[in-house]
């Protein structure tokens, strides 16, 4: 159906005739600044269980009986009173990182037995191999009785793991494959006979996690992300890099190396809204800096961390660490340095080859602090700045210019950070679609000798920041595309732009709209996702000018463009967004060039109503239709149908 109508407004001489055709310029011979391989990318945060419940693929949750209630996750079943029982034991001064394990006492009457819930129940999948692990201290043998159920008990997976006795820790395995797939599933385990066992670290993977790697992400999340082509992905964060309080923060020395040996910690969305309290939301730091590097490289995206910079979230504690206390937090920072670049010879370093990548990861920059403002921000992004610089002269710096695009917090950052010469400003912009609109010429007033801009969080949003009715619905994805040709049309100051947040869980989320939806088994792109990846994937090598009467198409009768060549393709891209309910005739006429290949391609994206939305269900009802448009010369003849985002790509 898409196709058809992209056909008729593209094609259809009936239409051409009715409507009065704009002349459209592109001056191919004329490239302006070079876009960057960075220019459009992603923003990973652990926010609406996008780590733990989301990308990281473990299916146990509470592995480690580490919660706050060691237990939580878990259900005792005992179909004989007193058959059994479960005693919560610490050994702090053992294993500070990971105290706690439980020790499960059982005896032969009847059955005894605890399961798992999951991160709002398990996704399994008929025929899919599920690896189950388990650090044990049986006091003798004991056999486990394992099997995955569904929401009515029935097995639709089993295994039978035998522990022999230890007087040590150990790690026992043992892999079974699921007979049918279903969305909340449990883990049970069942304990044969009497005895008494020490347990910890119960995990359950599947086998297929992206690049098939053990205790690994979740492919079909990653390959949502691949897809994109992300020129960069910044991560953790976002307000978890703060914390609620300096105790709180996100520490990456505690991400690395062994996974039972990353302490966890509460997610600081756990709490933050108590309209969305999720109580069960921790961090277990399965997915932590290595894989984050990992992750970039995969995906060939340039990695971006951000780092704490001594301040703890200022909607929260606003808690800062005193300047002469703040050498751990820079030490931090260089070490990260030495952890993605160093040479396998100096200390973190060789932790990075150690977990298996021995060659660099090429980190090229760093955030100093997520979204900070205020003086006590410029003292500590001087001291960092000062000592990061003098150690490592090539990395570029990302700076807060606060959490909005304007008003006093913004205007005494984005003044003094310029005064100071800092490298990469960051933006971050939560407005409704009409700002969107209204600022796609944001940029064109910028100095262009002043620090490079990184437009590092925004998403359109439908009623107001979060609020939980906000819907990624067609009108804010418009707005975003609208916007986004302005961000392209300045690619000489803007080098970076990412939306946020990326991923939520439709049942375990905080904060509204996202990019990626999922549930357990499934997982789609919004509106939006498709108009980042279309800006990804056509991203060029050049800006070219694209005017209308000689002023660049910025709002005029609702339209918004920019062009770009892609030098390696040899071809012109086009964007051009229709945000008026009327459909809009244009004559695009191509100069500076020698000669136009006919037909060029197009991709098409189009709802019929503005608050249309992808969904679970029809995930992609909002994608990408491609379609051709013949050229005639060096003009190309098209009509925009209302309320469409673009891409046309002329060969050249
Ligand atoms: O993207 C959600 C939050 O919005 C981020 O954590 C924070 O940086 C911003 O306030």
């Amino acid at each position: 159906m898409f196709f058809g109508v992209f056909l008729f407004f593209f094609a259809s001489p009936l239409f051409l005739q009715t409507a009065v055709a704009q002349e459209i310029t592109v001056e191919a011979d004329k490239p302006g600044a070079a876009i960057r391989p960075t220019m459009w990318g992603i923003f990973f945060e652990d926010i609406n269980m996008a780590a733990d419940g989301g990308l990281y693929a473990e299916l146990v949750k509470n592995r480690s009986f580490e919660f706050n209630n060691p237990l939580m996750g878990w259900t005792e079943h005992s179909s004989v009173p007193g058959n059994g029982n479960i005693l919560v034991l610490n050994r702090g001064a053992e294993n500070p990182d990971n105290p706690r394990f439980i020790r499960v006492t059982h005896y032969t009457d009847g059955e005894y037995g605890l399961s798992n819930e999951g991160f709002r129940g398990m996704g399994i999948k008929q025929g899919e191999t599920y690896h189950f692990s388990i650090w044990d201290r049986p006091a003798a043998p004991v056999a486990l009785r394992l099997e995955l159920q569904n929401p009515n008990g029935q097995p639709i997976g089993s295994a039978r793991l035998l522990l022999n006795p230890s007087t040590d820790w150990k790690r026992d395995t043992i892999s079974f494959t699921a007979t049918v797939t279903e969305a909340k599933a449990r883990l049970y385990i069942g304990f044969e006979g009497q005895g008494v066992v020490d347990l910890d670290m119960i995990s359950l993977f599947p086998q297929h996690t992206w690049k098939q790697r053990p205790g690994g992400l979740r492919a079909d999340l990653v390959q949502l992300l691949a897809d994109m082509h992300p020129g960069f992905i910044r991560f953790p964060g976002g307000c978890i890099v703060e914390g609620r309080d300096l105790t709180n923060r996100y520490q990456w020395k505690k991400t690395v190396g062994r996974v039972e040996d990353r302490k966890l910690i509460m997610n600081r969305w756990n709490v933050e809204f108590a309209h969305r309290s999720t109580p069960d939301y921790f961090q277990s730091f399965g997915l932590g800096f290595f894989e984050y590097f990992q992750l970039a490289e995969d995906i060939g995206a340039e990695p971006l961390p951000i780092l704490n910079c001594g301040m703890a979230c200022q909607f929260n504690t606003a808690e800062v660490v005193p300047i002469p206390d703040i050498d751990p937090y820079i030490q931090d920072a260089l070490d990260l340095i030495e952890f993605a670049n160093g040479d396998t010879s100096t200390k973190w370093g060789g932790l990075r080859a150690a977990m298996g990548h021995p060659a660099p990861f090429h980190l090229k920059m760093m955030g100093v602090g997520n979204e900070q403002w205020g003086p006590q921000y410029v003292e500590r992004y001087k001291v960092f700045t000062r000592a990061i610089k003098a150690r490592y002269p090539d990395i570029r710096l990302v700076n807060s210019t606060g959490p909005d695009p304007n008003g006093e917090k913004f205007d005494f950052l984005n003044d003094t950070l310029r005064k100071l010469h800092a490298d990469i400003l960051d933006e971050h912009y939560y407005r409704n679609p009409g700002w969107f609109l209204q600022n796609a010429t944001r940029y064109d007033h910028y100095d262009r000798n002043g620090p490079k801009i990184f437009a590092g969080e925004y998403a359109a949003q439908s009623d107001k920041v979060v609020s939980v009715n906000n819907r990624s619905n067609w009108q804010c994805a418009l707005a975003e595309a609208a916007f986004m040709t302005g961000l392209e049309r300045n690619a000489d100051i803007v080098q970076m732009a990412s939306y946020a947040p990326l991923f939520a869980h439709v049942d375990g989320w905080q904060w509204t709209p996202d990019l990626i939806w999922f549930d357990n088994l499934r997982s789609y792109g919004t509106a939006d996702y498709y108009v980042q990846k279309l800006f990804a994937n056509n991203k060029g090598t050049a800006v070219l000018p694209l005017t209308r009467q000689g002023s660049p198409l910025t709002g005029q009768d609702g339209l918004y463009g920019s062009a770009c060549i892609d030098s390696a393709a040899r071809e012109i891209v086009i964007k051009l967004v229709n945000t008026t309910a009327q459909p809009q005739s244009l004559n695009i006429r191509l100069d500076g060039v020698r000669k136009v290949s006919s037909p060029a391609r197009a991709f098409l994206l189009s709802a019929a109503r503005l608050d249309a939305v992808n969904t679970l269900d029809n995930p992609t009802a909002i994608s990408p239709v491609g379609t051709s448009i013949p050229s005639q010369g060096k003009k190309l003849a098209s009509t925009l149908a209302p309320y469409t985002f673009s891409v046309i790509r002329i060969k050249i």
